[in-house]
């Protein structure tokens, strides 16, 4: 995976852009046909203390609100850290908007004056899809695009 290459066309693609669904809708898609391991990439967006909504996505359909106590995606805004599962069903509470998937990756995200302003969940149909190298990689992206917002 050439995460320069990923890294170089998202920043020159948001160059200047400071409105979150625009940016949040460039990276979704440029993520998402980035490798054919990411079967569901997008945001959700905390829009009231302790909840999540849906933001832009590429894939399937994915369920429209996830409180911060319930599943992969309420993990990672919750405590603020990356969250790499392996293996959904080990996962107490996982929400599963799609049967195929298989493992995860959900990185907080973070405005420029550091509030938490959402979360970016890629979900994988393949078990053990995601490295630290991709929590890491994704994690650079995200802080240096929505530090603008
Ligand atoms: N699986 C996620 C929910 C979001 S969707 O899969 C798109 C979770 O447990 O947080």
């Amino acid at each position: 995976m050439d995460y320069d290459e990923l890294t170089h066309r998202i920043h020159a693609l948001a160059d200047g852009e400071t409105d979150i669904v625009a940016l949040m809708a460039t990276l979704a898609c440029e993520v998402h046909h980035s490798h054919d391991r990411f079967d569901w990439t997008g945001f959700y967006r905390v829009t009231a203390p302790g909840l999540l909504k849906i933001g832009p996505y590429q894939g399937g359909h994915g369920c429209l609100s996830i409180p911060f106590d319930r599943g992969v995606c309420g993990a990672a805004a919750r405590l603020g850290e990356a969250q790499i599962v392996d293996d959904v069903d080990a996962f107490p509470g996982h929400i599963a908007c799609a049967s195929s998937t298989r493992s995860e990756l959900v990185l907080p995200v973070r405005n420029g004056a550091g509030d938490l302003i959402g979360v970016f969940d890629i979900d994988s149909n393949r078990p053990a899809a995601f490295s630290r190298e991709d929590a890491t990689a994704l994690a650079k992206i995200l802080e240096k695009v929505f530090a603008r917002c």
